[in-house]
């Protein structure tokens, strides 16, 4: 109904705002889509050198998940309409409109609207993550196993299908977007955290 159509519209106007673009021109940093892997996320931002930067996108690109998960759902009624502005965050970050469509890999925002829905699987997603990144020093490795394995948290462990079946969702798509970085863990020829690339 319309309350979801305007849950999905308020997750989107989120999900769209392209932190890691607005915050290296604001401070007069190169366009990040000419360095590294060209992606606009946290992970390029720190092949900038600018930590603090990339910390900052990092919370950012996360908060806006939040804030669509838990505005829609207390403007819109409730649970559905909090899934439905995940989505809408999801494809916002995905496919901006303001960056002709072409937008960031989802990693941050994906973790964000996790932190809106259920807290503690955010908090196993974010030891998931961590714990690859200290094995293998790669983000994309990292960002993969960790959203291979939340739906499966969601169905498993609190049993919420629906949140279960959102988070597939998203998780193909995330994968999707990073179809380079597979070819390239697989090749070997992937850039390690903080590398210039
Ligand atoms: O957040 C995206 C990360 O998983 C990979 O980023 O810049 O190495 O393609 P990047």
């Amino acid at each position: 109904g319309p309350q979801g159509a305007m849950a999905l519209v308020l997750g989107y106007l989120f999900g769209s705002i392209p932190f890691g673009i607005i915050l290296t021109r604001l401070s007069g940093g190169p366009d990040l889509r000419s360095i590294g892997s060209g992606n606009i996320g946290a992970t390029n931002v720190l092949r900038t050198g600018n930590k603090k930067l990339a910390a900052l996108t990092l919370v950012g690109d996360m908060l806006k998940g939040t804030a669509a998960v838990v505005l829609a759902g207390y403007l819109l009624g409730g649970r559905n309409a909090a899934l439905v502005a995940g989505l809408g965050a999801f494809v916002g970050h995905l496919f901006p409109v303001w960056l002709s469509f072409k937008g960031g890999k989802g990693v941050a925002t994906y973790l964000g609207i996790l932190i809106g829905l259920k807290w503690p699987i955010a908090v196993t997603f974010a030891a998931i993550w961590l714990s690859i990144a200290y094995l293998s020093r790669y983000s994309s490795l990292s960002a993969l196993v960790a959203t291979l394995l939340t739906p499966l948290l969601f169905w498993f462990w609190v049993r919420d299908p629906q949140a279960a079946a959102l988070m597939a969702i998203l998780t193909v798509l995330l994968w999707f977007m990073h179809r380079e970085n597979i070819a390239r863990l697989l090749a070997g020829s992937e850039g390690k955290i903080g590398q210039k690339g």
